[in-house]
């Protein structure tokens, strides 16, 4: 028996690579009679589809989301470092996380004026590749001023320990011991401007930027930590 090529779409998520191994491990010549006289066949296409990389939540296209990203440029860095602390830097972010940020603002549940009217003519598709290309670029760590290091040590018994007393727990088991975040929803911190991120601490705490999860533990922080827990993860290596 001939081998068919009919099938397709035994890969949950639509990927052309697992939908060709699919195609060859799905076929009827591997699942008709023949099945057993190929084994070789059957551990070929098993070895394939193991050895092919797990499916990232982001299928963008870091090469047509370089050209997209010139108009990004001018706020956030050509390559996703900003200059200037108004603008966070978006280098180096994990891979889901730019995209699923550009979705709430061009829905409106993040609320901020310059990104809505940025968003509003992109395509998922630019979406993707918006953050594929940003995800992909390396991230300059800033360094903490010589006045601000103690500051920046209390900041850090909080990052790592939390603040048990008031039941807040660690960042560093959302946010990474680096800081560098988890794909795709846990953002990286490190190599953030700390102006930024303190100022989405207390975005969280008044919910003009509502999460579930952030709001919660940005409520129970003052000022004064959130400005120390910012110092010191915008720099953790
Ligand atoms: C005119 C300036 C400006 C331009 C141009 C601009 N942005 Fe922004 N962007 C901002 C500002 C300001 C914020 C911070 C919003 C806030 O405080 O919530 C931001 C926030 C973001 C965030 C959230 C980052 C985070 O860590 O949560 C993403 C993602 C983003 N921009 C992507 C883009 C992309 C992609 C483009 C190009 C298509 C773009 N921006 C163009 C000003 C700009
Ligand atoms: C239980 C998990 C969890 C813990 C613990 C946690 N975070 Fe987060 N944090 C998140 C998630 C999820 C987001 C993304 C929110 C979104 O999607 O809008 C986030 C977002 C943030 C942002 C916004 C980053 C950006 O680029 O806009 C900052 C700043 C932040 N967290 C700081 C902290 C600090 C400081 C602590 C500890 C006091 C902490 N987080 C603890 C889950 C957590």
């Amino acid at each position: 028996m001939r081998a068919s090529w009919g099938w397709v779409g035994a890969c949950p998520v639509s990927c052309d690579r697992h939908t060709n191994v699919a195609r060859l491990f799905w076929s009827r010549e591997l699942l008709g009679t023949s099945v057993m006289k190929r084994p070789t066949s059957i551990i070929i296409a098993l070895l394939i589809f193991v050895a092919t990389p797990i499916h990232s939540a982001v299928a963008g296209d870091a090469v047509a989301g370089k050209v997209k990203a010139q108009l990004c440029a001018a706020c956030h860095g050509a390559d996703g470092n900003s200059a200037n602390s108004q603008f966070p830097s978006l280098a180096g972010q994990v891979p889901g996380y730019i995209a699923a940020q550009l979705t709430l603002f061009k829905s409106g549940n993040r609320a901020n004026p310059v990104m809505a009217g940025m968003v509003a003519p992109l395509s998922q598709t630019d979406i993707q590749d918006l953050d594929a290309y940003f995800s992909a670029q390396q991230s300059i760590l800033g360094s903490i001023p010589e006045a601000d290091v103690t500051a920046a040590e209390s900041g850090g018994a909080l990052y790592r320990g939390g603040f048990k007393a008031l039941g807040v727990a660690p960042c560093m088991g959302c946010h990474g011991p680096a800081g560098r975040g988890i794909p795709p929803k846990y953002p990286r911190l490190t190599g953030q401007h700390p102006e930024y991120l303190e100022r989405q601490l207390q975005a969280f705490k008044t919910e003009t930027r509502k999460h579930r999860v952030m709001s919660p533990i940005a409520f129970l922080l003052t000022p004064q930590q959130m400005r120390e827990v910012s110092l010191y993860v915008s720099a953790l290596k």
